[in-house]
């Protein structure tokens, strides 16, 4: 990655009409419909885009969108990148780097995760409170990542205290009950064994998905405050082990992403 192709991705979309967008929010697996709450939105398909990571099949719906929510300028990504499509983490964590030199000066991230802590139920949110990275390799591991900024980047509080203080009082006023805990990253695709569970359970993670981690890390890097929920799609009980249905985990998914819309519109309202 280099200063030159940042450019050349963040001219390309200034030329659309991506006029400096305030938010940036990254949409999971099976939680595209924010999208259709985007007014006089301008679309950019991922494999229109210079030096974007070069798409997979199934990745040509992919997109980024510029548009209002709540008469704020927003930038969102409808599909991420994950390693499981075998994109690294400079591949993944490249789209966060292209909306930061967009202007966004926020960023919301969600996602489509396991629950791991059995006190939550699949259907439920939960805002990301800390995260362990059992990703196997760092998005900052680069020869010239001190163009960027920092190497060791501070992991003290990688989730915005402000904004999740903030996103606790909107899920109370609209009695949308919030869980809160630590996300666990894997690189996936394959689910993980009872062994696995049972692990992440001792390890401290209250949920484990395949993504989030790396654009945390970079959010950091580029001192963007940042947020994030899961949308609890199963229950990944070691005990009681039932075959995964990816099917069921996209609808749920979908069946319960209204609940994230609802927080993440009314926090961009109070931003
Ligand atoms: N692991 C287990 N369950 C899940 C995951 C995962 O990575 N993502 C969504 N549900």
């Amino acid at each position: 990655m280099t200063k030159k192709q940042l450019n050349e991705s963040v001219e390309y979309l200034k030329n659309k009409g991506f006029d400096s967008p305030e938010i940036g929010i990254v949409l999971g697996t099976g939680l595209g419909q924010l999208v259709d709450e985007i007014e006089e939105p301008i679309e950019a398909h991922y494999h229109h885009i210079p030096n974007f990571p070069l798409a997979t099949v199934e990745f040509h719906t992919g997109k980024l969108l510029f548009g209002f929510i709540e008469n704020k300028k927003v930038v969102v990504m409808q599909g991420r990148f994950h390693l499981y499509e075998g994109y690294d983490l400079l591949d993944v964590t490249y789209p966060i780097r292209v909306m930061h030199e967009l202007g966004i000066q926020k960023l919301f991230i969600s996602n489509a995760a396991g629950a791991v802590n059995l006190n939550f139920k699949k259907g439920d949110i939960m805002l990301l409170e800390d995260h362990i990275n059992l990703q196997g390799g760092s998005p900052l591991a680069f020869k010239n990542v001190a163009e960027f900024g920092d190497r060791f980047v501070d992991m003290s509080e990688p989730y915005d205290f402000e904004m999740r203080e903030k996103i606790t009082a909107i899920a109370a006023q609209e009695n949308i009950s919030l869980q809160k805990g630590v996300y666990a990253s894997v690189v996936g695709p394959q689910l993980e064994t009872k062994a696995e569970y049972r692990m992440l359970k001792i390890l401290g993670a209250d949920a484990v998905g395949m993504s989030t981690v790396p654009e945390v890390i970079v959010a950091n890097h580029l001192r963007l405050p940042i947020v994030a929920i899961s949308v609890l799609t199963d229950e990944c009980d070691p005990d009681y082990l039932l075959p995964v249905n990816i099917q069921e985990i996209i609808e749920i998914a979908g069946k319960t992403e209204p609940k994230m819309i609802k927080i993440f519109k009314e926090l961009v309202k109070v931003l």
